[in-house]
C-alpha cells in the first residue's frame, strides 16, 4: 500500500520524507490556501518545492472547471516536474479532460469521488488514480470504507489499472480498513501515519529493556 500525505505544508512533507515511508503527496486548493499560497506563480513555485522534497507522485489540483481551461492549467502543472499528477474534479468536463490527459501521457487523479458510478467513469476515462473521500462520506453517515471496497471490486472485475486512492482518511482505523480491503493508496494527515507507531506494550517493553540494560551495566 502506498502512503501519501494530504498537505501543502513543506515542514510536514520533509518530516514524512525523512521517515522513509512516504510515497507521495496530495494537495487541494483548501490546503494550499491554508499555507497562504495564492497567485499562479506562487502556486507553481510551491508545487515545484514539494516535488523537490518528495520522491514520489505529487497531486496538483486544477482550479478551472471548463475543459479548455483545465487542459491549459493541467499542462502547465505537468510541465513542472515528472512526478506531478494533475488532479481533476469529477465533473463532465473533468472526465473529458482526464481522457485528453491520458491520451497525452499526462497522469491524473480524479478527485471528489463519492460513488461507484463516478469511479467507473474515472477509470473509463483513463485516470491514473481515483480519489473516493472516505471521511467526508462518514461525515454524512454514509459508509466511506464500503465505497472503497465496492470500487476495488469493480476495478478488479474489469482489470482497470486506475489506482484506488482512499482520500479523506482521518484516523488509523480508516487506514487499516483500507489496507484490509486492498486500496492501492491512502492519503491523509501525517498524524494518521504517525499514529500507527503507537502501542502501549511497545512503550512498556522498551522502558523495561532499557531499565534492565542499565541495571546490568551497573552491576
Ligand atoms: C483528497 O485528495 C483530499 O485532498 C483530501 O483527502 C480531503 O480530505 P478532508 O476531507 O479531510 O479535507
Amino acid at each position: 500500500m502506498k502512503f501519501f500525505i494530504d498537505t501543502a505544508n513543506l515542514a510536514e512533507i520533509r518530516e514524512a520524507q525523512d521517515m522513509g515511508i512516504l510515497d507521495g503527496v496530495t494537495t487541494n486548493p483548501s490546503l494550499m490556501a491554508k499555507e497562504g499560497i495564492t497567485g499562479k506563480d506562487n502556486v507553481l513555485r510551491h508545487y515545484k518545492q514539494i516535488c523537490d522534497i518528495v520522491e514520489g507522485d505529487v497531486s496538483a489540483e486544477v482550479i478551472a472547471t471548463t475543459f479548455d481551461e483545465m487542459i491549459r492549467e493541467g499542462e502547465e502543472l505537468a510541465e513542472l516536474d515528472e512526478n506531478i499528477v494533475v488532479k481533476v474534479p469529477m465533473i463532465k468536463d473533468g472526465v473529458k479532460a482526464i481522457k485528453y490527459f491520458s491520451e497525452k501521457g499526462i497522469r491524473t487523479n480524479c478527485t471528489l469521488v463519492f460513488s461507484a458510478g463516478q469511479a467507473l467513469l474515472a477509470a473509463k476515462a483513463g485516470a491514473s488514480y481515483v480519489s473516493p473521500f472516505v471521511g467526508r462520506l462518514d461525515d454524512i453517515s454514509t459508509d466511506g470504507i464500503a465505497l472503497i471496497e465496492q470500487i476495488v471490486g469493480i476495478y478488479r472485475n474489469y482489470g482497470y489499472t486506475t489506482e484506488v486512492l482512499a482520500a479523506s482518511v482521518r484516523h488509523p482505523m480508516h487506514l487499516i480498513q483500507c489496507a484490509e480491503i486492498g486500496a492501492d493508496v491512502m492519503t491523509g494527515p501525517l498524524s494518521v501515519i504517525k499514529a500507527l507507531l503507537n502501542h502501549p506494550l511497545t512503550d512498556i517493553g522498551l522502558a523495561k529493556f532499557l531499565e534492565d540494560n542499565k541495571k546490568a551495566a551497573n552491576k
